[in-house]
């Protein structure tokens, strides 16, 4: 039997998994990670305790399955996007906590060159909205405020990098400064449409060309890493979100999926058609097997399953995130209550970057139970928003949604996100779907999948849900939660 090892680098924690051949989930290990919230509106991670974690969860993994790495046929790097860190190419060594892409300290810098026009321009070469989820304004912020960076990166010291691209350093001790097409495509400095860095977007944010990884394709032979024992081929790259429309088997133009993440990210996969949304999504790169560029509309909302994790961390109502399930169902509705959980800014189809969230609709026989209800449903309230932009923007009908990533284990929260949208929500058996598209790029680009059509051949159905609310009642609940929307703007 062939194994494929996917490192899946997330917000919320650093997991690996072993899948086999056929795509079936062989073991896996998890460690989570701090969160560092310096001020509000700022999010922080330290780029040595990703790597530490993920690097832990490895070996982990292989012990779990009682495998070696000589056992594995190839690697692949899947990762939270836009995060991003600045490091010493000599030591190794970060220069500052990595910059998460929730943080929104570069938001008056976006608004300058708001003023300045730029937002147009930015978005016809990158497929971005301008806001500061992305990269470039986090490193031109590094590059300003860490004394001696500037100077540092001229003289071609310092590395940047999105996560893949540190771990691929990290696990190739040193040799690989890489990324892939899709990660390249959230950094807002990479021209989506020609394939490369763009040179104005560089000069706009002034960042030092000698900074950046080169740009492959997502399945590719990227190098190596003997961390492990036997030396493993790092063959696969990819964002996370374009990992999971990969891991999906959504490879033709209309096919979407929603992953219920940290956030919760719609991505509509529309082959060599690289459409610009006049609804509030953003164009980006999907994984690419080759040099033939393939493109995505996405709609990203900040906080989805997040909102989750502040009911457990935040307010104490819950202990472990799956207890969310019972108590949002031991109340019928959520009784008038509606949660814009916008704590770090509103994503699309909105952006509102300095929105903050808002539980709205209180009353004295709200409890505690209406309130995690109301969390749970803003989640679907959000994706439902981004189908109906991706239903305006009319590139091609959607007419049913894969779903993964882990709250997309809740089947309350699935029956109400197919209601409201009102087409088939169906769920994979493998919901680790974001690592198997890694593994599945690992596992093309080593010939252990000749074309993506095997890897379609692999994907199983778990379950479908089926909308069971009247049109009516779907588009009044959604016309309270654009009304909540409103008054947090
Ligand atoms: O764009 C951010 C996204 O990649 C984060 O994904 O899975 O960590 O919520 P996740």
């Amino acid at each position: 039997m062939t194994y494929l090892l996917a490192l899946d680098q997330g917000t919320s924690s650093s997991r690996s998994i072993i899948f086999d051949e056929r795509g079936q989930l062989i073991a896996s290990a998890q460690q989570e990670f701090r969160q560092i919230f310096p001020q509000p509106g700022w999010v922080e991670h330290d780029a040595t305790e990703i790597w530490q974690t993920q690097f832990a969860t490895c070996r982990q993994v292989l012990q779990n399955a009682g495998l070696q790495a000589s056992n594995i046929a190839a690697l692949g790097i899947t990762n939270q996007r836009e995060t991003t860190i600045l490091w010493d190419r000599k030591t190794g060594q970060p220069l500052a906590n990595a910059i998460v892409w929730q943080d929104r300290r570069t938001e008056s810098y976006c608004e300058q060159l708001r003023q300045q026009g730029k937002a147009e321009q930015i978005q016809a070469r990158t497929g971005l909205i301008l806001d500061p989820y992305f990269s470039a304004t986090k490193l031109k912020w590094l590059l300003d405020q860490i004394p001696g960076a500037r100077r540092r990166a001229d003289a071609g010291e310092l590395a940047f990098g999105t996560v893949d691209s540190w771990l691929a350093w990290q696990l190739s001790a040193g040799k690989l400064h890489v990324t892939d097409v899709s990660n390249a495509s959230r950094t807002m400095l990479y021209n989506i449409h020609r394939g490369e860095w763009d040179q104005d977007l560089l000069d706009w944010f002034d960042i030092p060309p000698s900074l950046l990884p080169q740009v492959l394709p997502s399945s590719h032979r990227f190098g190596e890493t003997s961390l492990l024992g036997d030396s493993i081929p790092i063959a696969g790259i990819a964002g996370d979100q374009q990992a999971a429309l990969f891991g999906q088997a959504c490879f033709t133009p209309g096919m979407a999926k929603n992953t219920y993440g940290t956030g919760c990210f719609m991505l509509m996969h529309t082959g060599d058609n690289c459409p610009v949304s006049q609804n509030g999504l953003i164009s980006t790169a999907a994984c690419q097997t080759d040099t033939r560029p393939q493109y995505a509309l996405e709609g990203s909302v900040f906080i989805g399953g997040a909102v989750v994790q502040w009911l457990r961390d935040g307010l104490k109502a819950i202990q472990h995130s799956t207890d969310v399930e019972e108590l949002a169902a031991s109340v019928p509705d959520s009784g008038g209550v509606v949660f814009v959980p916008s704590f770090t800014g509103l994503g699309a189809p909105y952006w509102v970057p300095s929105a903050k969230g808002a539980i709205l609709g209180l009353s004295r026989g709200s409890t505690v139970g209406h309130i995690a209800r109301a969390a749970l449903e803003s989640i679907a309230f959000q994706s439902t928003a981004l189908l109906q932009a991706m239903t305006r923007d009319a590139v091609s009908p959607i007419s049913e949604l894969r779903v993964d990533g882990g709250a997309a284990a809740n089947n309350l929260l699935l029956q109400f996100q197919a209601n409201l949208l009102g087409i088939p929500v169906i769920r994979p058996k493998v919901t680790e779907t974001t690592a198997l598209g890694a593994a599945y790029l690992a596992g093309l680009g080593t010939g252990i999948y000749q074309s993506t059509d095997e890897c379609a051949a692999l994907w199983q159905m778990d379950r479908q849900f089926f909308p069971t609310m009247s049109r009516d009642q779907a588009a009044s609940l959604m016309r309270e939660w654009e009304i909540a929307v409103g008054r947090i703007r």
